[in-house]
């Protein structure tokens, strides 16, 4: 039997990655996996449950066993909608420590993978390509400027009332980018597998389209192995 279609779209934060590999999703009729939040998910479950966040086999053990589930936008975590929270930056930064464990991705690998059916799936995240899909049909790595990524990101905040000056976002990216860069298991990374989409001069509309173009055009990624 065949497996369904995957579309992995890796990049950095707020590279605008989640908006363009929804849209994807949507406009092929597949279904969307936005992995980030299943990390977001375990920080927000280790913080209720006073699992602290140096704590490894204590976080491995949340991620197999916390009900979560996707509600159209909303994030939920033992039947209680925890969206807000899960979003909030503060989360950010414990999600980016709690991806850093290896236990903890092996952990959610076959929650990810088990999403995988039919007609297909978008799954955005860090390691779409490289290990959760390594088969996938086509690998995008999706990126733009980090200025550009922390004025979208600026704005986004703003938005939600929140005050905050644009030179902390810069430097909360950047710390992130390093941490997601520079671990050992599934680092941040651009394979050479994976198409470049830089976003940095590019509308969401025009990157959806290109991703949109490359599928339709046969464009594929190379199996690898994880
Ligand atoms: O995409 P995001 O910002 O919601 O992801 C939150 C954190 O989770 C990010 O700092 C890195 C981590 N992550 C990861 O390590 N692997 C993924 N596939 C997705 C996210």
């Amino acid at each position: 039997m065949s497996l369904a279609p995957v579309i992995a779209v890796d990049g950095p934060s707020a590279s605008g990655k989640g908006t363009v590999a929804a849209r994807v999703a949507e406009a092929l009729g597949f279904h969307y996996l936005d992995s980030g939040a299943l990390y977001r998910l375990v920080a927000v479950a280790a913080g209720r449950a006073g699992v602290s966040l140096t704590d490894e086999p204590g976080l491995a053990g949340l991620a197999i066993k916390i009900n979560i589930s996707f509600k159209n936008n909303e994030l939920w975590l033992d039947h209680e909608n925890v969206s807000e929270l899960a979003r909030a930056e503060e989360t950010s930064a414990s999600a980016s420590r709690v991806a850093a464990f290896p236990a903890v991705r092996e952990a959610l690998l076959q929650r990810q993978r088990a999403l995988r059916c039919a007609p297909g799936l978008v799954a955005d995240g860090r390691d779409m390509g490289s290990v959760v899909f390594p088969d996938a049909t086509l690998k995008v790595f999706l990126t733009a400027d980090r200025a550009v990524r922390a004025e979208r990101r600026h704005k986004q905040l703003i938005e939600k009332g929140m005050r905050v000056k644009i030179a902390s976002v810069v430097e909360e990216l950047q710390r992130r980018d390093e941490r997601d860069s520079s671990r050992p298991v599934a680092p941040l990374r651009h394979y050479p597998d994976a198409q470049l989409l830089d976003t940095t001069h590019l509308s969401i509309d025009e990157a959806v389209q290109t991703i949109l173009g490359w599928y339709g055009q046969g464009v594929r990624g190379q199996p690898r192995s994880p």
